[in-house]
Protein backbone atom coordinates (compact mmCIF):
# COMPACT_ATOMS: atom_id res chain seq x y z
CA UNK A 1 0.00 0.00 0.00
CA UNK A 2 1.62 3.12 -1.26
CA UNK A 3 0.66 6.40 0.96
CA UNK A 4 1.12 9.35 -0.90
CA UNK A 5 1.04 13.39 0.15
CA UNK A 6 2.13 14.89 -2.83
CA UNK A 7 0.12 15.41 -6.39
CA UNK A 8 3.57 14.40 -8.06
CA UNK A 9 3.87 10.78 -6.51
CA UNK A 10 0.23 10.30 -7.00
CA UNK A 11 0.39 10.86 -10.55
CA UNK A 12 3.44 8.73 -10.46
CA UNK A 13 1.28 5.44 -9.23
CA UNK A 14 -1.57 6.46 -11.51
CA UNK A 15 0.16 6.87 -14.62
CA UNK A 16 2.10 2.84 -13.80
CA UNK A 17 -1.45 1.96 -13.37
CA UNK A 18 -3.19 3.68 -16.39
CA UNK A 19 -0.46 2.19 -18.54
CA UNK A 20 -1.40 -0.97 -17.52
CA UNK A 21 -5.09 -0.44 -18.24
CA UNK A 22 -6.14 -0.84 -15.03
CA UNK A 23 -9.30 0.88 -13.36
CA UNK A 24 -9.06 2.94 -10.69
CA UNK A 25 -12.08 3.32 -7.69
CA UNK A 26 -11.72 6.27 -5.29
CA UNK A 27 -13.10 6.63 -1.96
CA UNK A 28 -12.78 9.90 -0.32
CA UNK A 29 -13.05 9.73 2.96
CA UNK A 30 -12.38 12.33 6.28
CA UNK A 31 -10.48 9.98 7.61
CA UNK A 32 -11.84 8.66 11.48
CA UNK A 33 -12.53 5.24 9.61
CA UNK A 34 -14.90 2.37 10.91
CA UNK A 35 -16.76 -0.78 9.03
CA UNK A 36 -18.32 1.64 6.90
CA UNK A 37 -15.45 2.55 5.20
CA UNK A 38 -14.30 -1.00 5.15
CA UNK A 39 -17.61 -1.82 3.41
CA UNK A 40 -17.16 1.26 0.74
CA UNK A 41 -13.44 0.10 0.15
CA UNK A 42 -14.45 -3.60 -0.38
CA UNK A 43 -17.31 -2.55 -3.06
CA UNK A 44 -14.39 -0.63 -5.08
CA UNK A 45 -12.36 -3.69 -5.42
CA UNK A 46 -15.75 -5.18 -6.85
CA UNK A 47 -15.36 -1.83 -9.50
CA UNK A 48 -11.63 -1.49 -10.03
CA UNK A 49 -8.67 -3.57 -10.34
CA UNK A 50 -6.82 -0.37 -8.16
CA UNK A 51 -8.52 1.20 -5.22
CA UNK A 52 -7.63 4.95 -4.14
CA UNK A 53 -8.59 6.04 -0.63
CA UNK A 54 -7.86 9.89 0.04
CA UNK A 55 -7.94 10.60 3.81
CA UNK A 56 -8.53 14.98 3.75
CA UNK A 57 -10.73 16.66 6.60
CA UNK A 58 -12.42 19.15 4.06
CA UNK A 59 -11.88 22.96 5.67
CA UNK A 60 -14.59 24.29 3.59
CA UNK A 61 -17.72 21.89 4.45
CA UNK A 62 -17.50 23.28 7.93
CA UNK A 63 -19.47 25.91 8.91
CA UNK A 64 -18.57 28.69 10.95
CA UNK A 65 -20.55 27.07 14.05
CA UNK A 66 -18.84 23.23 13.21
CA UNK A 67 -15.63 22.35 14.50
CA UNK A 68 -13.29 21.70 12.02
CA UNK A 69 -10.88 21.96 14.66
CA UNK A 70 -12.08 19.20 16.65
CA UNK A 71 -12.70 17.15 13.63
CA UNK A 72 -11.16 13.27 15.11
CA UNK A 73 -8.06 13.10 13.04
CA UNK A 74 -6.98 9.59 13.54
CA UNK A 75 -4.46 8.90 11.16
CA UNK A 76 -2.21 6.75 12.84
CA UNK A 77 -5.48 4.36 13.44
CA UNK A 78 -6.63 4.53 9.68
CA UNK A 79 -3.58 3.63 8.53
CA UNK A 80 -3.36 0.16 10.58
CA UNK A 81 -7.15 -0.22 9.35
CA UNK A 82 -6.52 0.35 5.39
CA UNK A 83 -3.34 -1.60 5.47
CA UNK A 84 -5.92 -4.52 6.58
CA UNK A 85 -8.07 -3.77 3.82
CA UNK A 86 -7.67 -4.20 -0.19
CA UNK A 87 -6.29 -0.62 -0.53
CA UNK A 88 -3.99 -0.12 -3.49
CA UNK A 89 -2.99 4.20 -2.54
CA UNK A 90 -3.77 6.45 0.25
CA UNK A 91 -3.75 10.01 -0.82
CA UNK A 92 -2.98 11.79 2.42
CA UNK A 93 -2.64 15.58 1.17
CA UNK A 94 -2.48 18.82 2.28
CA UNK A 95 -4.93 21.89 2.36
CA UNK A 96 -2.43 23.40 -0.25
CA UNK A 97 -2.46 20.25 -2.41
CA UNK A 98 -5.92 20.62 -2.60
CA UNK A 99 -6.51 24.17 -2.62
CA UNK A 100 -3.03 25.77 -4.21
CA UNK A 101 -4.49 29.18 -4.48
CA UNK A 102 -5.39 29.18 -1.06
CA UNK A 103 -8.97 29.30 0.34
CA UNK A 104 -9.92 32.75 0.32
CA UNK A 105 -9.27 32.37 -3.73
CA UNK A 106 -10.91 28.68 -4.62
CA UNK A 107 -12.98 28.22 -7.07
CA UNK A 108 -16.23 26.79 -6.26
CA UNK A 109 -18.52 24.00 -7.17
CA UNK A 110 -21.99 24.20 -6.27
CA UNK A 111 -25.09 22.52 -6.87
CA UNK A 112 -28.02 24.45 -6.26
CA UNK A 113 -31.52 23.68 -5.48
CA UNK A 114 -30.64 20.01 -4.71
CA UNK A 115 -28.19 21.58 -1.54
CA UNK A 116 -31.19 23.48 -0.51
CA UNK A 117 -33.07 21.49 1.90
CA UNK A 118 -32.87 19.20 4.12
CA UNK A 119 -28.97 19.08 5.50
CA UNK A 120 -27.86 21.56 3.28
CA UNK A 121 -30.83 24.27 5.10
CA UNK A 122 -29.48 22.72 8.61
CA UNK A 123 -25.74 23.20 7.07
CA UNK A 124 -25.28 26.20 4.70
CA UNK A 125 -22.41 26.20 2.56
CA UNK A 126 -21.64 22.32 3.65
CA UNK A 127 -22.39 20.82 0.05
CA UNK A 128 -20.63 23.67 -1.78
CA UNK A 129 -17.93 22.62 0.05
CA UNK A 130 -18.22 18.77 -0.86
CA UNK A 131 -18.75 19.30 -4.16
CA UNK A 132 -15.79 22.08 -4.29
CA UNK A 133 -13.33 19.10 -2.99
CA UNK A 134 -14.98 15.99 -4.58
CA UNK A 135 -14.24 18.02 -8.05
CA UNK A 136 -11.03 18.51 -6.97
CA UNK A 137 -10.34 14.95 -6.10
CA UNK A 138 -11.28 13.70 -8.87
CA UNK A 139 -9.68 16.00 -11.04
CA UNK A 140 -6.24 15.11 -8.78
CA UNK A 141 -6.75 11.25 -9.29
CA UNK A 142 -9.25 11.09 -12.33
CA UNK A 143 -11.18 8.20 -10.65
CA UNK A 144 -13.19 5.36 -13.35
CA UNK A 145 -15.47 5.47 -10.34
CA UNK A 146 -15.67 7.04 -7.12
CA UNK A 147 -17.98 5.30 -4.35
CA UNK A 148 -20.25 7.45 -1.27
CA UNK A 149 -22.46 5.80 1.16
CA UNK A 150 -25.88 5.73 0.85
CA UNK A 151 -26.06 6.99 4.70
CA UNK A 152 -25.42 10.52 3.42
CA UNK A 153 -28.20 9.89 0.40
CA UNK A 154 -28.08 14.22 0.18
CA UNK A 155 -25.14 14.10 -0.72
CA UNK A 156 -24.44 11.27 -3.30
CA UNK A 157 -27.15 12.92 -5.07
CA UNK A 158 -25.32 16.07 -5.02
CA UNK A 159 -22.17 14.55 -5.95
CA UNK A 160 -23.94 12.53 -9.14
CA UNK A 161 -25.91 15.20 -10.07
CA UNK A 162 -22.62 17.44 -10.14
CA UNK A 163 -20.57 14.71 -12.47
CA UNK A 164 -23.72 14.07 -14.67
CA UNK A 165 -24.00 17.83 -14.98
CA UNK A 166 -20.58 18.30 -15.51
CA UNK A 167 -19.38 15.46 -18.01
CA UNK A 168 -16.92 14.69 -15.16
CA UNK A 169 -15.85 11.25 -16.92
CA UNK A 170 -16.65 9.52 -13.72
CA UNK A 171 -19.29 7.17 -12.96
CA UNK A 172 -20.78 7.59 -9.53
CA UNK A 173 -21.48 4.73 -7.59
CA UNK A 174 -23.55 4.40 -3.98
CA UNK A 175 -23.11 1.74 -1.57
CA UNK A 176 -25.16 0.28 0.58
CA UNK A 177 -25.64 1.90 4.20
CA UNK A 178 -23.40 -0.43 7.19
CA UNK A 179 -25.58 -1.27 10.14
CA UNK A 180 -24.96 -2.74 13.88
CA UNK A 181 -27.29 -5.20 14.02
CA UNK A 182 -30.13 -3.53 16.11
CA UNK A 183 -29.97 -1.59 12.80
CA UNK A 184 -28.03 1.96 13.91
CA UNK A 185 -25.89 3.47 10.61
CA UNK A 186 -22.30 2.88 10.84
CA UNK A 187 -20.82 6.58 11.51
CA UNK A 188 -18.19 8.52 13.30
CA UNK A 189 -21.10 10.18 14.54
CA UNK A 190 -22.13 7.35 16.52
CA UNK A 191 -19.17 8.04 19.03
CA UNK A 192 -20.94 10.98 20.70
CA UNK A 193 -23.49 8.84 22.20
CA UNK A 194 -23.39 7.40 25.59
CA UNK A 195 -25.11 3.86 26.85
CA UNK A 196 -28.66 5.43 27.26
CA UNK A 197 -28.26 7.33 24.04
CA UNK A 198 -26.94 4.01 22.10
CA UNK A 199 -30.05 2.04 22.88
CA UNK A 200 -32.37 4.40 21.75
CA UNK A 201 -30.43 5.47 18.52
CA UNK A 202 -31.72 2.52 16.36
CA UNK A 203 -35.33 3.90 16.70
CA UNK A 204 -34.07 5.94 13.78
CA UNK A 205 -33.82 3.19 11.45
CA UNK A 206 -37.03 1.51 12.87
CA UNK A 207 -39.04 4.30 12.21
CA UNK A 208 -37.81 4.99 8.57
CA UNK A 209 -38.38 1.40 7.81
CA UNK A 210 -41.83 1.39 8.77
CA UNK A 211 -42.81 4.42 7.11
CA UNK A 212 -41.24 2.33 4.54
CA UNK A 213 -43.53 -0.63 4.51
CA UNK A 214 -46.59 1.24 5.17
CA UNK A 215 -45.43 2.91 1.38
CA UNK A 216 -45.09 -0.55 0.72
CA UNK A 217 -48.54 -1.44 1.59
CA UNK A 218 -50.24 1.11 -0.40
CA UNK A 219 -50.56 4.47 2.00
CA UNK A 220 -49.85 7.35 0.12
CA UNK A 221 -50.93 10.15 3.08
CA UNK A 222 -47.28 10.91 3.34
CA UNK A 223 -47.83 13.73 5.45
CA UNK A 224 -49.57 11.77 8.62
CA UNK A 225 -47.11 9.11 7.40
CA UNK A 226 -44.78 11.84 8.79
CA UNK A 227 -45.73 12.99 11.34
CA UNK A 228 -46.58 9.99 12.99
CA UNK A 229 -42.85 9.22 12.81
CA UNK A 230 -42.06 12.63 13.77
CA UNK A 231 -44.16 12.42 17.19
CA UNK A 232 -42.98 8.70 17.85
CA UNK A 233 -39.07 9.64 17.37
CA UNK A 234 -39.71 12.64 19.71
CA UNK A 235 -41.24 10.71 22.20
CA UNK A 236 -37.83 8.87 21.98
CA UNK A 237 -35.85 11.36 23.10
CA UNK A 238 -34.77 12.58 19.81
CA UNK A 239 -34.35 16.40 18.27
CA UNK A 240 -35.90 15.45 15.16
CA UNK A 241 -33.96 18.30 12.10
CA UNK A 242 -36.32 16.86 9.32
CA UNK A 243 -38.42 13.68 8.81
CA UNK A 244 -39.61 13.25 4.91
CA UNK A 245 -40.87 11.06 2.11
CA UNK A 246 -39.25 12.02 -1.14
CA UNK A 247 -38.95 11.29 -4.66
CA UNK A 248 -35.70 9.07 -4.37
CA UNK A 249 -34.24 10.43 -8.17
CA UNK A 250 -34.17 14.47 -6.62
CA UNK A 251 -35.89 15.01 -3.49
CA UNK A 252 -38.91 16.47 -4.91
CA UNK A 253 -42.45 16.26 -3.02
CA UNK A 254 -43.85 13.15 -4.63
CA UNK A 255 -47.06 12.98 -6.10
CA UNK A 256 -49.41 9.85 -5.19
CA UNK A 257 -48.07 7.98 -8.20
CA UNK A 258 -44.59 8.08 -7.32
CA UNK A 259 -42.71 4.44 -7.64
CA UNK A 260 -39.41 5.49 -6.36
CA UNK A 261 -39.02 7.18 -3.20
CA UNK A 262 -36.88 7.59 -0.22
CA UNK A 263 -37.39 8.20 3.43
CA UNK A 264 -34.94 10.22 5.08
CA UNK A 265 -34.30 11.98 8.36
CA UNK A 266 -31.55 13.64 10.62
CA UNK A 267 -32.28 13.56 14.65
CA UNK A 268 -29.87 14.86 17.23
CA UNK A 269 -29.87 12.66 20.05
CA UNK A 270 -27.72 14.62 23.28
CA UNK A 271 -24.38 15.79 20.85
CA UNK A 272 -24.62 12.99 18.26
CA UNK A 273 -26.65 14.72 15.21
CA UNK A 274 -28.01 11.32 13.18
CA UNK A 275 -28.96 11.03 9.37
CA UNK A 276 -30.54 7.46 7.80
CA UNK A 277 -32.80 6.95 5.03
CA UNK A 278 -34.75 3.63 3.22
CA UNK A 279 -35.46 3.85 -0.10
CA UNK A 280 -38.77 2.28 -1.34
CA UNK A 281 -39.30 0.79 -4.82
CA UNK A 282 -42.88 -0.04 -5.49
O1 LIG B 1 -18.60 11.96 3.23
C1 LIG B 1 -17.50 12.46 3.53
O2 LIG B 1 -16.72 11.91 4.33
C2 LIG B 1 -17.09 13.80 2.93
O3 LIG B 1 -18.18 14.63 2.79
C3 LIG B 1 -16.34 13.64 1.59
C4 LIG B 1 -17.22 13.04 0.51
C5 LIG B 1 -15.10 12.78 1.80
C6 LIG B 1 -15.87 15.02 1.11
O4 LIG B 1 -14.99 15.62 2.01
Amino acid sequence: MFVVNSKQELGAHLAEWRHLDEHIALVATMGNLHSGHDALIKFAREHAERVVVSIFVNPTQFGASEDFDEYPRTLARDMLRLKKSAVDMVFTPDVETIYPFGLEDATTVSVPRLTENFCGASRPGHFDGVTTVVARLFALVRPDCAIFGQKDYQQQLVIRHMAMDMNLPVTVITAETVRDDDGLALSSRNQYLNESQRAVAPVLFESLSSVASELQNGRRDYDKLEEAALSKLTAAGFAVEYFSIRRAQNLAVPDRDCDELVVLAAAHLGAARLIDNVVVTI
